[in-house]
């Protein structure tokens, strides 16, 4: 078993007790020569979105690894249709990450109205000169209208914070059934651009696949109200980063939230020098409990794998 990322050592412990694990103590980000040597020598990998597994590695010549387990609940980093064709077995870690991502979407939500980057910059920097009536004025967020899009475990999650807690009005646009939505009073909006049009702060929780690629695009960004925020906790990619940075260059949004970036780990210096935006390295999932319950999971579906059974997070 190759495991491409250092992991909690809970994690590291249980998967070199089931197998012969090889391990990568020093965190090194793996060459894309070396992931094909994992896939010609080991029987299984253990993933994340640090490594991209695209058709071409997939269908390298020797492949002896016959599972690829992501850690994370994102697969957007591996070709499940080619995995699929190859009869090679994908699984995630959904569920386990929902309530940190949502708290750290508020956060940002938070952090970005309330000008919390900017005023953690004034005083750390020595330039704060004490509080005055109308320094560094923010937006309120309690009472505010959020627009969810994607209603799927996260995007509920975020509406149960922001509504119970902060009584913001809910709409949503993609997924949300069953019954919590609506007990939450959240309203459907089958038109992207009605939900874009009517919110405050505008919330993203769909996951990166060809359809949601640019999802907000210059065009979607234009309906936004030039007083709404923006919160990208789901992946950078279903955001034109281009086209963001533009509209809030011309102040077309008042601000952005953002965890993830459309080829991350470069951030654009057009971003990281605008004062309305909090940008943060993605930490949706990154709390320790978090991150071996998702190692824990994605060794519960190595272990199923090579006991003969389905895996239970399979997504190919
Ligand atoms: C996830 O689980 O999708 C996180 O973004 C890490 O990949």
């Amino acid at each position: 078993m190759v495991v491409t990322r250092r992991l909690p050592a809970a994690v590291e412990d249980r998967i070199s007790g089931l197998f012969d694990a090889r391990l990568n103590p020093e965190d090194r980000r793996l060459s894309r020569a070396e992931v094909a040597e994992a896939l010609r020598s080991a029987d299984g990998l253990l993933v994340s979105v640090s490594e991209r597994l695209d058709a071409g590695i997939l269908a390298i010549e020797g492949r002896r690894a016959r599972i690829v387990a992501n850690f994370g609940v994102g697969y957007d980093h591996v070709d499940v249709a080619a995995a699929r064709a190859l009869g090679i077995v994908v699984t995630n870690t959904p569920g386990v990450l929902t309530d940190d991502t949502a708290d750290l979407a508020i956060a940002l939500m938070l952090a970005v109205a309330r000008r919390m980057g900017e005023g953690e910059r004034l005083v750390r920097d020595g330039r704060w000169r004490g509080w005055g009536p109308t320094e560094m004025l923010g937006t309120r967020v309690s009472g505010a209208t959020l627009g969810i899009v994607g209603m799927g475990r996260i995007g509920l999650a975020v509406a149960r914070r922001a509504h119970l807690g902060l009584g913001m009005r809910i709409l949503f646009h993609g997924g949300g059934h069953g019954p919590e939505p609506s007990a939450l009073g959240a309203e459907r909006r089958d038109r992207l651009e009605d939900l874009l049009e009517q919110s405050d702060v505008v919330s993203l929780h769909v996951p990166a696949t060809p359809a949601n690629r640019h999802l907000l695009d210059e065009a979607a960004l234009a309906r936004m109200q030039p007083t709404a925020f923006l919160v990208n906790t789901a992946r950078g990619e279903v955001v034109d980063e281009r086209a963001l940075i533009e509209a809030l260059r011309l102040g077309r949004i008042a601000g952005a939230g953002l965890d993830v970036y459309e080829h991350e780990p470069e951030v654009p210096a057009a971003l990281r020098e605008m004062e309305n935006v909090v940008l943060l390295p993605h930490l949706g999932s990154a709390t320790t409990a978090t991150r071996v319950a998702m190692g824990q999971r994605a060794v519960d579906n190595l272990a199923a794998f090579f006991r003969g059974e389905d895996p239970p997070d399979r997504v190919a």
